[in-house]
């Protein structure tokens, strides 16, 4: 199979079709060698990280925009500009490659029109970068609804920044599993099979790896002695600081990444119980526990209607990772950006507001509840806590970790953050 023409036809799915390139991808990768595995991978996550950019240059070389049955070209086309502008593949080869591909996706009368405006491209490109770099969305490559947030929320030089780091490629995270080895013992295992890794100071069990791999690489990952998770997510568990005895729950669970660390962290607790809304996700959570060893109460639900599931004992404490717009992982997810809309930040606010008020009512007088999200717009995060405090007269914040001097009660980390995804975390307790 042409690799350039699978790239094209994933991407028609998740730009033209909205479909996730988490679900996308790996379907497209199935038979594919673990080398074009890997470039499909590149090129995929290259192109939606520069999309506007590599439209512009195929508008302005092109009389007329290939629609229809012809738009898997126009993403060919636009996989083959983003070969010859920021990747090491020789020219004659990425050209050469990518006209093959029209051939793969049956227009095979077509190959001499993509030829044509790949060569354009090669004769034209320094004039056509010089203009696509005088237009901001061009070179911020994010849609405008979310230039225009970003840069309401943090001014314009950090929300440059910000849409900077969201277009580099993230690093891999690794979450030793403290029931097995402890971060140095794990690490000497790693180096053994020939993975550098770099602990951080603020999570004992974190390590970031110097090059991604393979998961079946990492030394006893099937035997669960390690997952991979961001360390800003491993951060979740560590301020949840569950007890011993106590009545846990991971209200919205999948694929169950916290669900498992909290477990980690605190085998002794009474009982874990994981919920979620979607009933495919919560499968993960089952092959997460399954991988791990551990043990949880897996429960379809929906987190703003407790009454459905809820057993009738009151939990000591509640991680609310709550559905947002994702908008601090768009290093790892750069479909995101394209598949939300601006009105979807009022929809996830509305729905995080009601999980929220839900999920307090079933905390015990005492107990604690972390609000995470993994967005960084201030929306679902700071004003979402501020009019939760306005309207719950029985809840007040509180330090996230004992351990972290700055005794700070919220938290918003910014993608990047020593290496970490954009998180936000606030750690709410119930008066007595
Ligand atoms: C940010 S993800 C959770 C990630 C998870 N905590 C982890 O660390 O692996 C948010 C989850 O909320 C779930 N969700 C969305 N609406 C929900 C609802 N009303 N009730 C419960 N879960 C919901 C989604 O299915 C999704 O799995």
């Amino acid at each position: 199979m042409n690799v350039r023409a699978l790239a094209a036809k994933v991407l028609n799915q998740v730009v033209e079709q909205g479909q996730s390139l988490s679900n996308v991808l790996p379907a497209a990768q199935q038979d594919l060698s673990p080398k074009d595995k890997a470039l499909l991978q590149v090129l995929c996550y290259g192109v939606l990280r520069t999309l506007p950019r590599l439209d512009f240059f195929c508008r302005s070389l092109m009389d007329k925009a290939l629609k229809g049955k012809q738009r898997n070209l126009h993403f060919l086309i636009l996989v083959g500009f983003y070969q010859l502008l920021y990747t090491r593949i020789p020219s004659h080869a990425a050209v050469g490659e990518t006209v093959n591909g029209a051939k793969a996706l049956k227009k095979p009368a077509l190959k001499g029109m993509v030829n044509g405006v790949l060569r354009s491209f090669l004769r034209e490109q320094e004039n056509l970068i010089e203009k696509a770099n005088q237009q901001p969305a061009l070179v911020y490559c994010h849609p405008s609804w979310l230039v225009k947030r970003l840069q309401g929320a943090y001014g314009e030089q950090l929300a440059a920044e910000i849409m900077d780091n969201n277009n580099q490629q993230a690093p891999m995270w690794l979450r030793v599993n403290a029931i097995h080895h402890n971060r140095e013992q794990y690490q000497a295992l790693l180096k053994d099979a020939g993975l550098n890794s770099f602990s951080c100071e603020f999570n004992d069990n974190a390590l970031r790896l110097e090059k991604a791999t393979d998961v079946y690489k990492l030394p006893g990952f099937e035997a669960g002695w390690v997952s991979v998770q961001d360390g800003a997510a491993q951060l979740a568990a560590h301020y949840l600081d569950a007890q011993p005895g106590e009545l846990v729950l991971d209200a919205c669970s999948a694929p169950g990444g916290k669900t498992v660390h909290v477990l980690e962290l605190q085998p002794d607790i009474k009982q874990m119980v994981a919920v979620d809304a979607d009933a495919k996700r919560l499968l993960r959570v089952q092959e997460n526990l399954q991988r791990l060893k551990l043990n949880a109460t897996v429960i379809h639900g929906d987190a703003s209607q407790p009454g459905s599931w809820w057993h009738g004992e009151r939990f000591d404490r509640i991680l609310c990772d709550a559905p947002c717009s994702a908008t601090g992982v768009i290093r790892r997810h750069p479909d995101i950006r394209w598949l939300r809309r601006d009105s979807d930040i009022a929809d996830l606010v509305a729905l995080q507001q009601s999980i929220l008020h839900a999920l307090w009512d079933k905390l015990k007088p005492g107990g604690i509840l972390l609000y995470a999200t993994c967005s960084i717009l201030p929306d679902e995060n700071a004003l979402q806590i501020q009019r939760f405090l306005e309207t719950t007269k029985d809840a007040s914040l509180i330090p996230l970790s004992l351990q972290d001097n700055s005794r700070r009660k919220v938290r918003q980390i910014l993608p990047n953050e020593d290496g970490m995804d954009g998180f936000y975390y606030a750690k709410l307790q119930k008066s007595l």
